[in-house]
């Protein structure tokens, strides 16, 4: 079998990007090492950047999402006991987030795919790049029991951190640059309405928490918690008491409590790998790079690898030249390492880290005081939260 593109990997970075070469007449395929119901069942981060949001109708799967999306101009951060809305809108002359579950987006990318026709195999085993330094790569995987051979012109690595692509690259071709931090996120889905319109990211001596949502009527609420930290150590009692203990007065009074039906710890990293380009082989998304979840980048960067790679692919089959592809990498890189850096800063400025001490905390509590009173503040951090330009 030939295909011009083989996207590994059916994550939002693969289905989105399956989708624009669909429609702008280019073939691909798409191997997923997991069934369906397995990629539609992970719960992550659901703010969308106008970016996102553009790529998303470009790619004709806007529809649900203008339907249901819930647009915000701002969000509060909380410390000391009291709140600071964070006016989005205004700061940045105009601009605004759209909150969107990450797996009805995920959703609507498959439902237009399957429209489409385009081809995707599920449950691919062993899934594995080959050739991509010279200049006929193929990509082959086993599906029940056989084993098949796709030729193609270039292969897009979107299967995530733990994927096959980037450890396909020999070790001497790539540098990796990591960091982990020392607490996890307990995360919450409810049937519940949420405790405010907009988000809530709140410092507190306990440890950092977090109140977003999915809908006008489901919550997903965040506590920082222990790494070693398992979901039965965290009864919903447990859960309510420790998040109505760090969030201002007010809103825990009225936040309304019900029976979680979803509830799971991550950890945090910051990780990227350079380059994001091996000859014929691409990554883009998690593959490539990881952010801690403060400040809802992951997937909005991986979209924004796939708006550079996209151009690209397309500028080389129908203009027939080769400078986008050739400056994927740095192009990626250079805004890759902006969320990067904003993701850190503000993981470091909300959560507790004990081993700081006092100074630390002084320290931190300098920084949440300069952000909320100075406009210049404010504005960096509204103009990386609504995300910087493609
Ligand atoms: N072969 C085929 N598919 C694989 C393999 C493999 N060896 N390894 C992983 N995959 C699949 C995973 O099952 C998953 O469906 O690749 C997909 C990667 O998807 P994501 O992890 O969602 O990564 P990405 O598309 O880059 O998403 C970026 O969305 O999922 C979030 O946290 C992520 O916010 C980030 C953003
Ligand atoms: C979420 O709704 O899951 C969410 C929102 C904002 C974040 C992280 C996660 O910064």
């Amino acid at each position: 079998m030939r295909s011009q593109v083989v996207i590994i990997g059916s994550g939002p970075a693969g289905l989105l990007l399956g989708q624009l070469l669909t429609n702008a007449g280019i073939d691909n395929v798409i191997l997923e090492r997991s069934s369906k119901e397995h990629v539609l069942s992970r719960v992550r981060a659901g703010v969308l950047e106008e970016g996102t949001v553009a790529m998303l109708e470009e790619a004709g799967a806007g529809r649900r999402m203008r339907r249901e999306g819930l647009p915000h101009d701002g969000f509060d951060v909380a410390f000391d006991g009291k709140h600071h809305r964070i006016d989005l809108f205004g700061l940045t002359g105009g601009k605004r987030v759209m909150v969107y579950g990450q797996t009805e987006l995920t959703h609507d990318l498959m439902d237009a795919r399957e429209a489409a026709g385009t081809e995707t195999v599920y449950e691919a085993a062993d899934v594995a790049p080959h050739d991509f330094d010279g200049d006929q790569p193929y990509v082959t995987y086993r599906k029940e029991g056989v084993t098949h051979r796709i030729d193609c012109d270039f292969i897009a690595g979107c299967d995530g951190y733990h994927g096959i692509s980037r450890r396909s690259v020999p070790e001497r071709a790539i540098s990796l640059f990591e960091r982990t931090y020392p607490f996890g996120w307990l995360g919450i889905l409810v049937d519940v309405p949420p405790v405010s319109d907009e988000l809530i990211y709140c410092n507190h001596r306990r440890g950092f928490a977090l109140c977003s949502m999915r809908s006008t009527t489901r919550s997903r609420y965040y506590v920082q918690c222990l790494l070693d930290d398992r979901t039965e150590d965290w009864p919903d009692e447990r859960f309510w008491d420790e998040i109505r203990r760090r969030l201002p007065e007010d809103v825990a009074q009225r936040m309304k409590t019900g029976k979680s039906f979803e509830k799971s710890i991550a950890p945090l990293r910051s990780f990227v790998a350079e380059p994001m380009r091996f000859g014929r082989l691409f990554l883009a998304g998690d593959a490539a790079h990881i952010v801690p979840p403060t400040g809802a980048k992951g997937l909005n960067l991986a979209c924004g690898d796939v708006r550079y790679l996209f151009d690209g692919l397309q500028e080389y089959y129908t203009g027939k030249s080769a400078a986008g592809i050739d400056a994927y990498s740095a192009k990626a890189l250079s805004r890759v390492w902006k969320a990067e850096r904003f993701s850190w800063w503000m993981t470091t400025t909300l959560h507790l880290f004990p081993e700081t001490g006092a100074f630390g905390r002084r320290i931190q509590e300098a920084e949440l005081d300069y952000l909320v009173h100075s406009r210049a503040a404010s504005m960096a951090l509204a103009e990386n939260y609504v995300g910087l330009p493609f």
